[in-house]
């Protein structure tokens, strides 16, 4: 029954405007905001060594790859524990320095891109402990990893990842949280403001999509341009890389994502009136240098697409379109900020009559090197 598209004309739309319960499904049962508890039944990392683990290696590819890199920051931030992310294709190649105090953590949603499985027998090989975050249940690398906490979001059909995404940020928000909880890197207090956080971004997207016709209108507005451009910063600049490989996938444009601060080094170079610049410019630690990117980019004629907070009353004066989103913390923001970007990509592609679903070169799973 999952596997119907429910009145939707694609299966990626369908699976957009499933997230805010597939969320849900990832944090049910596993987080308790009001205690500030979470209780992660299938990880059973000893307290000890969670307490003792010197460093987290991420290892994924595509999407998974891009949830991986939102994780390092919560990681660092909730739990201190200095985490690397890594292509898994990468990873496997190089003389990485592992050993048993060193967790390896695989994200797949199939379970069986062949680069992340092999980079997770490489792991083992070496002593280290090793974590899988899954969506398919019973996939290769659920069953090879030590441990595994499963996202929980059902079937994913459309090749480009979307829900999966979005379950895997926050499996790995609860993890860093939970782990925060251990290590004791974060106050009581905290740790409930940030599981509050999490338990209302389901309505939050919900809010969101029942009012995203402004998507589809800058959609109209820009299917036919050649390239754009995608910048963030922080924890929202593995969103930008997110947006662009969205379109890319789907729309067949070139996109480019892009840490915004190094704009500066060389793709500004790229700015003319022709060049569409999404930025995600949420309330945050770098909100205004942010915005100072964004000058630079108006002063050079881009036409800049922001996806800012709500009660951000300033945006409207520094960009040429803006989408609204309901307001988050910043650490939960990845799961909101990418949801509009997600849509960008999919109305482009169905404007531009594209094969939404099964675009051309592109496989739901790798399972060849
Ligand atoms: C393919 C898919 C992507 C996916 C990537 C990693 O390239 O088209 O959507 O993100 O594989 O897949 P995994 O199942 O390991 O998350």
């Amino acid at each position: 029954v999952q596997a119907e598209k429910n009145g939707y004309k694609y299966f990626m739309l369908k699976e957009i405007f499933e997230q805010p319960r597939t969320i849900e499904d990832t944090f049910r049962g596993r987080i308790y905001s009001d205690e500030g508890r979470i209780y992660i039944e299938e990880v059973k990392l000893k307290e000890e060594y969670i307490k003792n683990m010197s460093n987290i290696y991420i290892v994924a590819c595509g999407t998974s790859y891009h949830s991986g890199l939102v994780s390092k920051f919560l990681f660092e931030s909730f739990a201190k524990i200095p985490a690397e992310v890594d292509i898994a294709s990468e990873f496997r190649y190089r003389d990485v320095i592992l050993d048993e105090k060193t967790l390896v953590v695989a994200i797949s949603q199939s379970g069986e891109t062949a680069d992340t499985l092999a980079a997770l027998r490489l792991a083992k090989s070496k002593g280290c402990q090793t974590l899988a975050v899954c969506n398919v249940v019973g996939s290769s690398i659920s069953r090879e990893a030590m441990h595994v906490i499963y996202t929980h979001c059902g079937p994913e059909i459309g090749v480009a990842s979307t829900k999966a995404f979005t379950g895997q940020v926050t499996a790995l928000y609860i993890l860093a949280l939970d782990w925060a909880c251990k290590r004791k890197t974060l106050t009581i207090r905290e740790l409930k403001k940030y599981l509050k956080e999490l338990w209302e971004i389901p309505l939050k997207i919900n809010k969101f999509l029942k009012n995203s016709q402004s998507v589809y209108d800058i959609a109209k507005v820009f299917a036919n341009k050649r390239g754009f451009l995608y910048l963030g910063r922080h924890i929202n600049y593995p969103v930008a890389l997110e947006g662009a490989l969205k379109i890319k996938e789907i729309s067949y444009i070139h996109a480019e994502g892009y840490a915004a601060g190094e704009m500066k080094h060389g793709p500004i170079a790229l700015i003319d009136k022709s060049m569409p610049i999404v930025a995600i410019v949420v309330k945050g630690k770098i909100y205004e240098k942010i915005i100072s990117n964004i000058e630079e980019v108006k002063a050079r004629g881009g036409t800049i697409i922001a996806v800012a907070d709500q009660s951000d009353k300033e945006i409207g004066n520094k960009s040429d379109y803006v989408i609204y989103i309901p307001e988050t913390d910043e650490f939960v923001s990845p799961l909101m900020t990418v949801i509009p970007l997600q849509l960008l990509a999919y109305y482009i592609s169905v404007i531009l009559g594209c094969d939404v679903d099964q675009p051309r070169n592109l496989a739901k799973s790798v399972t060849v090197e």
